[in-house]
C-alpha cells in the first residue's frame, strides 16, 4: 500500500490529468476480516487504506480521493457488521461448548464418586464399629484410637461429600429459617474463630421470609464458606457474614472474610474437583456448594483481592 500510494504521488502530481488509480485489492482486503476473524487485522487495512487516499489527496491536490475514501468506509462499516456478527456466534457457540464439557465432567464425576462413595461406605462401617471395640478393650491406648476415631471420622465427611456430588436432585424442599441456619452453624464454627482470634460478625435485614430448602444442604453450604474464610485468616480479623432480602424473591447471604485472598488466574480454578491449596484439604468444598445452590436454582458469586480477603455471596431464591 505504501509503495501503490508512492508511486500515485509520483505519477499523478507530476501529470496534469486528474487522479486515476486506487486499488480493489484494498477492499478484497477489507471483507476479508470477517473469515479471520481478526479485528485487529480490519483496523490495520482499513485505516492503512484510508490514510493512503488521504495523503495522496493532500499531496496531489485532488479531490477525486473522495470517491475511494467514501467506498472503503461503506465497505469497512458492511464489514465491521458481519465481523461482529461472526465473532459473536464463535463466541455463543465456545461457551456452549464450554458449558456442555462441564456438565459433561460433572457428570461423570458424579457417577464416579456415587460409585466409590458407596464402596468405601460400608468397609468404611465395620472399621468404625471394631475401633470402637477395641478402644473399650485397651483403655490404656485411647491416644491411638481417638486419632484412629478422627481419621475415620474424615473419610466419612469426604465420602457424604462424593455421594452428595452424585446424588440426583430429587430432594424434598421444606420452608426453613436462614436466621436461624445462620446462627446454627455460627455455633459451630465459633470454636475455630475463637481459635484463630477472628470475631464473627453478623447483619440481618429485619424481615427474612422463610425459604424453600432442603436445610441440611444449606447448613453445609454455610459451613463449607465459613471454614473456608476462617482457614484463609491466619492474622486474625473480622469475619462477616450479611443476610439480606433485597429482592422480593431472592435472599443474598454473603461471607466476608480478611483473608489472603485469591489470585486473579486461581479463580477461575475454584469450582475444578479436587483443587486445593491447603495440605489437609480435600478441594471438593467448593463444588459441592455449587451443586447444592445450583440444585437451589441459586447461585454463588466469588470476588476477591490479594492479601484483602474474599467475598463470597450466595443467592438463593425463597421459592423453588
Ligand atoms: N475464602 C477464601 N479465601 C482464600 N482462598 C479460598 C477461599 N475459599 C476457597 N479458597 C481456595 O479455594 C480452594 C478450594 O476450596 P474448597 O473449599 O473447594 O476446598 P478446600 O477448602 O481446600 O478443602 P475442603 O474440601 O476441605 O473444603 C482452597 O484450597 C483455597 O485455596
Ligand atoms: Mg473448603
Amino acid at each position: 500500500m505504501i509503495l501503490t500510494a508512492l508511486s500515485d504521488i509520483i505519477l499523478f502530481s507530476s501529470e496534469s490529468g486528474e487522479y486515476a488509480s486506487g486499488n480493489a485489492a484494498e477492499l478484497i482486503l477489507i471483507l476479508f476480516s470477517p473469515l479471520f476473524i481478526n479485528k485487529c487485522f480490519y483496523w490495520v487495512v482499513t485505516i492503512v487504506s484510508i490514510s493512503r487516499y488521504f495523503i495522496v489527496g493532500l499531496l496531489i491536490h485532488s479531490m477525486v480521493v473522495v470517491i475511494p475514501i467514501a467506498l472503503i468506509i461503506i465497505f469497512s462499516v458492511i464489514t465491521y457488521i458481519l465481523l461482529n456478527r461472526f465473532n459473536s456466534y464463535i463466541y455463543a457457540l465456545t461457551s456452549a461448548n464450554e458449558e456442555l464439557r462441564h456438565k459433561e465432567k460433572l457428570t461423570f464425576i458424579g457417577q464416579m464418586a456415587t460409585s466409590i462413595g458407596h464402596e468405601i461406605r460400608n468397609p468404611l462401617a465395620s472399621l468404625k464399629g471394631f475401633t470402637q471395640l477395641q478402644k473399650e478393650k485397651y483403655v490404656q491406648d485411647q491416644k491411638y484410637f481417638s486419632i484412629m476415631e478422627q481419621e475415620i471420622e474424615r473419610i466419612d465427611l469426604i465420602v457424604n461429600d462424593l455421594l452428595l456430588l452424585g446424588k440426583p436432585k430429587n430432594t424434598q424442599f421444606q420452608k426453613s429459617c436462614l436466621k436461624e441456619i445462620i446462627f446454627y452453624v455460627i455455633s459451630i464454627t465459633k470454636q475455630q474463630a475463637n481459635e484463630k482470634n477472628i470475631s464473627l460478625s453478623v447483619e440481618m435485614d429485619e424481615s427474612i421470609p422463610l425459604i424453600e430448602c432442603v436445610e441440611n444442604q444449606i447448613k453445609q453450604v454455610c459451613i463449607n464458606l465459613i471454614k473456608n474464610g476462617l482457614d484463609s485468616m491466619d492474622n486474625g480479623g473480622m469475619f462477616k457474614i450479611l443476610l439480606k432480602h433485597e429482592l422480593k424473591n431472592e435472599i443474598s447471604i454473603s461471607f466476608i472474610d480478611q483473608g489472603c485472598g485469591i489470585n486473579q488466574s486461581e479463580l477461575n480454578k475454584l469450582f475444578t474437583p479436587f483443587y486445593t491449596t491447603k495440605g489437609d484439604g480435600t478441594g471438593l468444598g467448593l463444588i459441592v456448594t455449587k451443586k447444592i445452590i445450583e440444585d437451589h436454582q441459586g447461585e454463588i458469586k466469588i470476588e476477591s483481592e490479594l492479601n484483602r480477603g474474599t467475598q463470597v455471596e450466595v443467592i438463593l431464591p425463597v421459592v423453588q
